[in-house]
C-alpha cells in the first residue's frame, strides 16, 4: 500500500513537472541590462514553429500586357485592371492559399465564373479589398512585409485562429456563482482565470485599454483613477492575449518596472498600438457587415461572424510566418483597387 502511495506520488510529480521546459534554452535580450526584458527560446519549439511557418512558393509573375480582366470578363468588380493573365495568376494563388482542396469549385458556380451565387465568392471579393485595406493604408502596423491570403488562411477554408462572441455563462454550474466573464482557463485567456472574451471590448468596440492613473496614488479631484480592478482584469487578458499570438512575454514590448510608460516600451509596442486598431477596423468594416452573406452554420453561438484578432494573422510567430515577405509578389492585393 506504502509503495503504491509513492508511486502514485512520483507519477503525479512527473506530470507536473512535464510542463517545465526540459533545457537547453536560449535567452535574448531586449532591453538595458538589469531591467529583466528578455525572451526565453525553447530551440525545439522553434525548430517546430519554423516548419509551420513557411511561405508557399509565388508563382512567375504574368505579363500586364493584352485585353484587361474588366473587358474580358463579365462579373469583375475589383480586380478588373489586371490583364487576362494576372487575373488568372491571382485566382490559381487564392486557391492555393484558401481552397486548395476543392479548387476553383469552392467559389464558383464552374458552368458560369460569373455567377455570384456561392457566398464563398461574394466573401472572397471584400477580402480582396481586406487584403488591399491592409497593405495600403495600415503600413504602421505590416510595413512592406504586407499580407496576402496566406497569411491568415494557410490553406484552410476558415483561418484556424478566428474568435466569436462566446456564449453567456452567467450562472453556469459553477461554486464561483456568477462567472461574470471569468474563471473558465480558456485559451483566449492563456488558461487563467481572467476574463475570457477580451475581444468584444477592444478588437471590436474601443473601450479604453489604458487603467494606470497618472498620479501616485489614486489620484484627486478629476485627477482620479476611476479604473476598476476588473477593467484591469480585462486589460491584462488583452495583453495575454497578444503576448500568445506572438510567441513572446510582456518584457517583449514593456519595461514591467512601468507597464504604463512609453518611453521605456520597445518600438513594437507602438507596432501593437496600431495592430490593435488595425484589427478593430477590419472587424467593423469588413467582417461584422459580411454576417448576411455568411450561413448560420459559419456563425458563433450569439450569431455573430468570425472575426480577426492577433493570432489570426501571426499564429505564434513574432512577425506572421516570420516576417517572410511574400505580399510583394502580389502587387495587385497592395493597393486598393478604383472604385
Ligand atoms: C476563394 C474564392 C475563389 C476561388 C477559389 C477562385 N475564384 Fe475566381 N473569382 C473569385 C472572385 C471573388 C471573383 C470576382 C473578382 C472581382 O470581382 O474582381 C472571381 C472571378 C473569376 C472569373 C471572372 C468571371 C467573370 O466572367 O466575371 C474567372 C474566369 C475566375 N474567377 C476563374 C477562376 C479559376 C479558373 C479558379 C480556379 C483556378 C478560380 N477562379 C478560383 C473568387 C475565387
Ligand atoms: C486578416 C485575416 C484574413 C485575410 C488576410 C483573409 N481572410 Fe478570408 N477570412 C478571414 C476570416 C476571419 C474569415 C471568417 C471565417 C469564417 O468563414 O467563418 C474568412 C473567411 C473567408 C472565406 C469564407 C470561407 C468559408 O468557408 O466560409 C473565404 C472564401 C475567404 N475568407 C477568402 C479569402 C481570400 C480570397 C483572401 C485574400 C484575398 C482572404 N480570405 C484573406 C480572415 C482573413
Ligand atoms: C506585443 C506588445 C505587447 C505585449 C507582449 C504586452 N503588451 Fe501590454 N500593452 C501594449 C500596448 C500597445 C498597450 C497600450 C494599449 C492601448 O492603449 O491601446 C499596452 C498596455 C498595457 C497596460 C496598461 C497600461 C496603462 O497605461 O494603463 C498594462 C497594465 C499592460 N499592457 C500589461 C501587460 C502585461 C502584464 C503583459 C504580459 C502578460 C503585456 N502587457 C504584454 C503592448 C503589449
Ligand atoms: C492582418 C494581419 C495582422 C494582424 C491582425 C496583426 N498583425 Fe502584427 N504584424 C503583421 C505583419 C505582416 C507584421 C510584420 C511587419 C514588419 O515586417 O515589420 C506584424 C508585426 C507585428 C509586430 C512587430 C514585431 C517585431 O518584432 O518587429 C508586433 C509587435 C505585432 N505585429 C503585434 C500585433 C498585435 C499585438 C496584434 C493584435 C492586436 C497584431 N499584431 C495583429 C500582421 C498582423
Amino acid at each position: 500500500m506504502k509503495f503504491l502511495s509513492k508511486l502514485a506520488l512520483c507519477l503525479g510529480a512527473a506530470v507536473l513537472l512535464s510542463g517545465c521546459e526540459r533545457p537547453p534554452i536560449e535567452t535574448v535580450q531586449t532591453g538595458y541590462r538589469g531591467t529583466g526584458m528578455e525572451q526565453i527560446y525553447n530551440p525545439r519549439t522553434l525548430a517546430k514553429e519554423a516548419a509551420l511557418n513557411q511561405a508557399p512558393v509565388a508563382a512567375e509573375a504574368a505579363s500586364a500586357e493584352g485585353p484587361k480582366a474588366s473587358e474580358v470578363y463579365q462579373n469583375v468588380k475589383v480586380l478588373g485592371d489586371l490583364s487576362v493573365g494576372q487575373f488568372n495568376r491571382q485566382m490559381a494563388a487564392i486557391t492555393q492559399w484558401v481552397a486548395p482542396d476543392q479548387g476553383c469549385a469552392y467559389c464558383h458556380n464552374v458552368q458560369n465564373f460569373a455567377d455570384d451565387s456561392m457566398y464563398t465568392k461574394v466573401v472572397a471579393r471584400r477580402m480582396i479589398e481586406m487584403t488591399q485595406k491592409v497593405n495600403q493604408d495600415w503600413k504602421t502596423h505590416v510595413a512592406d512585409t504586407g499580407v496576402t491570403c496566406y497569411t491568415c488562411h494557410r490553406g484552410n477554408n476558415v483561418p484556424t485562429q478566428v474568435w466569436n462572441a462566446p456564449k453567456d455563462r452567467k450562472y453556469a454550474n459553477s461554486l464561483l456563482g456568477d462567472l461574470a466573464g471569468q474563471n473558465m482557463a480558456t485559451k483566449e485567456a492563456g488558461l487563467s482565470s481572467l476574463p475570457f472574451d477580451p475581444f468584444t471590448p477592444y478588437l471590436k468596440d474601443a473601450l479604453p485599454i489604458r487603467v494606470n492613473g497618472n498620479e501616485a496614488m489614486a489620484g484627486v479631484g478629476s485627477n482620479a483613477n476611476r479604473a476598476s480592478t476588473k477593467q484591469a482584469e480585462y486589460t491584462y487578458s488583452l495583453m495575454v492575449h497578444m503576448s500568445d499570438s506572438l510567441g513572446v512575454n510582456c518584457t517583449y514590448c514593456h519595461n514591467t518596472r512601468n507597464f504604463q510608460s512609453w518611453e521605456e516600451s520597445r518600438p513594437q509596442r507602438v507596432t501593437s498600438w496600431y495592430g490593435i486598431r488595425m484589427a478593430r477596423e477590419l472587424n467593423n468594416e469588413f467582417m461584422t457587415p459580411l454576417t448576411d452573406t455568411f450561413p448560420a452554420h459559419r456563425l458563433g453561438a450569439k450569431g455573430d461572424v468570425a472575426k480577426v484578432n492577433c493570432s489570426t494573422c501571426h499564429q505564434g510567430a513574432f512577425k506572421p510566418l516570420y516576417g517572410a515577405q511574400m505580399a510583394k509578389d502580389y502587387p495587385e492585393l497592395q493597393v486598393l483597387a478604383k472604385p
